[in-house]
């Protein structure tokens, strides 16, 4: 790590700290996906055996499912336990209203499905993920497309004015596939000045399972810096 990557390692882990922190004995808990989340879920499984918790979680991907069982945290589903108390979660991007632009992780459709299910959604980040507007430095939203759509999905982001990539593996070649069957396709607005209108209209697109763009969805967002934690409430 160079000394810029070691900080924000350091500020992700302290912003994660903070969010287990709501964690109570009995709660169901849903456990985002990413590098973010992942310390999030390591301090749940220490916190779980430290306090001898009794918890149960919703795992959003493949990803977090693996980690809840190498951290010794139970795993249950939305089928048995469909309303969550707490849901944490990372972000990609951050605006002052605290919306979002998640699944750079290609997990958003499963992390979308349990934060609304949850009575308290967390989002955990080191401060580089602030930003004025959403969309600013030419990063995409993330949408999840049934396969069979992405050409037609692809032609019909054109005539909103967006530029999309069909995101492609690493260590595989081809196209990504979630852990719901369907590929990522990576939208470029640049600013988005209406984030909550450009949802609806990403939304209304037959074949696009979910969008990355996550609107007043976030209660509470923890922003490690270098030496502190803010926090920020909607
Ligand atoms: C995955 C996500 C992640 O939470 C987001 O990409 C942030 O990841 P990281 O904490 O590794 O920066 O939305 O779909």
């Amino acid at each position: 790590l160079n000394p810029k990557q070691d900080w924000i390692e350091e500020a992700k882990k302290k912003a994660a700290l903070r969010a287990v922190e709501h964690v109570k004995d009995k709660f169901i808990i849903g456990l985002g996906s990413g590098s973010t989340a992942a310390y999030a879920i390591e301090e749940l499984g220490r916190k779980i055996k430290r306090d001898q918790l009794h918890i149960l979680a919703v795992p959003t991907s493949y990803q977090a499912f693996m980690l809840a069982i190498k951290n010794g945290i139970p795993i249950t589903t939305l089928d048995e336990n469909p309303v969550l108390d707490l849901a944490i979660d990372g972000a990609d991007q951050i605006d002052k209203e605290l919306n979002l632009i998640k699944g750079m992780g290609g997990a958003l459709a499963r992390e979308k499905i349990v934060a609304s299910a949850s009575k308290k959604f967390i989002i955990i980040a080191d401060e580089t993920k602030k930003v004025k507007v959403l969309g600013e430095k030419h990063h995409p939203v993330p949408l999840e497309v049934i396969p069979f759509a992405s050409k037609s999905v692809m032609l019909k982001i054109e005539g909103i004015g967006g530029t999309p990539t069909l995101r492609e593996g690493t260590g595989k070649v081809g196209p990504i596939i979630t852990d719901n069957g369907n590929v990522i396709i990576d939208a470029e607005f640049g600013s988005i000045q209406e984030p909550a209108k450009l949802e609806d209209r990403l939304d209304s697109i037959p074949g696009v399972v979910e969008t990355g763009l996550f609107i007043e969805m976030a209660d509470i967002v923890y922003l490690g810096a270098r030496s502190t934690v803010k926090k920020c409430e909607k």
